[in-house]
């Protein structure tokens, strides 16, 4: 069995930190999404992996290389516009060769791995797997109408969902899927749906088993995703210091101090993450926050938030919280006359003033 991970796309919810970095690659815990899906197809016993690669290319092969450090071949597979997901499957065909495959989206994270289900498809042989979760708001996925256990329709993202079972980003393959999208036309939105092409095997008499999952899942494409899917990962940390917490700071609860990464005269409340070389000086960083590397937090406060590599923030009144901190942002102070807000912002971004 093969691997097929989907990195392609523009990642538009997650603006403006999609306009200079790879979705995928934003990180839940300090680690970035894509890692997860990786060690997943691992651990599941898939040594294989083609993942495929948009306008974003540079940074995943950046990331990934030749996929060694997670004991996996990569092999990457360049999609010139992101056409949908069966496309994405189409333009794969010479690295898939008909062989059965795991297709697992990039952004997607599912907390117990796939090594279950893997194995689930390995015996029963179906000609496709889906994966299923009840969600509150079933019209953003694929959503799926089961009669006696049977799926009997699945459309992409409804107006009027016929259920609250989503399609999760994990599904399995046999070389049916490559005459399915062949077969199958765009969608209103232009794209290749890979929810029509799994319509297109029950249509055509193919074997598609519904796995109803009961563990977390999450699609890490908005904000309150990403802080959610934080949450869930800082959780499951072990405490652990390869930093420096001086006399003067307190960690309490699960906390992860990188290498390098200084405490000075600050509270750390966990579950929260500092990661490599970062500085929390007189502050305090509060429950579900994960700090990336070289980040700098000076005389400030901060709780359930994700701040990444780079970025400094220095003497703010008030706490910082629920919010997503780019790359090599300055978020401070200003000593300029007359006082007023100096802003520097991208294009979506969002700014909530007390
Ligand atoms: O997350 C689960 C949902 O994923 C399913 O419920 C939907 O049925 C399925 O269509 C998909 O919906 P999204 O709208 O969330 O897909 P998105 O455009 O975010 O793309 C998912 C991943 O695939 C993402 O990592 C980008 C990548 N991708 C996307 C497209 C359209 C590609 O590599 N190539 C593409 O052409």
């Amino acid at each position: 069995m093969k691997a097929l991970i989907l990195c392609g796309g523009f990642g538009t919810r997650l603006r403006p930190i999609t306009h200079t970095m790879a979705k995928q690659l934003v990180p839940i815990a300090n680690k970035p999404v894509l890692f997860y899906g990786l060690e997943a197809i691992k651990e599941a016993g898939v040594d294989d992996v083609g993942i495929v690669v948009g306008e974003t290319s540079k940074e995943i092969i950046q990331a990934v290389g030749d996929g060694s450090p997670w004991g996996l071949n990569v092999r990457y597979i360049h999609q010139e516009q992101p056409l949908g997901l069966a496309h994405a499957v189409l333009v794969s065909e010479e690295y898939l060769a008909g062989e059965d495959f795991v297709m697992y989206l990039g952004d997607n994270l599912i907390k117990d791995g796939i090594k279950g289900l893997a194995d689930e498809f390995r015996t029963n042989k179906p000609n496709s797997q889906i994966l299923l979760a009840r969600v509150k708001e079933p019209q953003r996925f694929g959503v799926a109408e089961l009669e006696g256990g049977r799926v009997v329709r699945l459309v992409e993202k409804p107006d009027k969902p016929a259920s609250d079972l989503a399609l999760v980003g994990v599904y399995m393959f046999d070389g049916n899927i490559m005459d399915a999208c062949k077969a199958i036309k765009p969608s209103g939105r232009g794209e290749l749906e890979i929810t029509d092409a799994i319509q297109w095997l029950i249509d055509n008499g193919l074997a598609v088993d519904p796995h109803v999952i009961d563990g977390w899942w999450k699609d890490t494409g908005r904000l309150e995703d990403m802080l959610e899917a934080n949450r869930i990962m800082l959780e499951t940390m072990e405490p652990a210091c390869e930093g420096h917490v001086d006399s003067e700071s307190r960690t309490e609860g699960t906390v992860v101090v990188e290498k390098g990464a200084e405490i000075i005269g600050s509270t750390v409340r966990g579950p929260a993450i500092i990661g490599e070389g970062t500085r929390i000086v007189n502050s305090f960083i509060g429950p579900y926050t994960s700090i990336y590397f070289g980040v700098e937090v000076v005389g400030s406060e901060i709780e359930h938030s994700i701040i990444l590599e780079n970025s400094r923030v220095v003497d703010i009144p008030g706490r910082i919280e629920d919010s997503l901190i780019g790359q090599n942002v300055e978020v401070g102070r200003s000593p300029l006359k007359p006082n007023a807000y100096r802003f520097m912002l991208g294009d979506n971004s969002r700014v909530g003033i007390i």
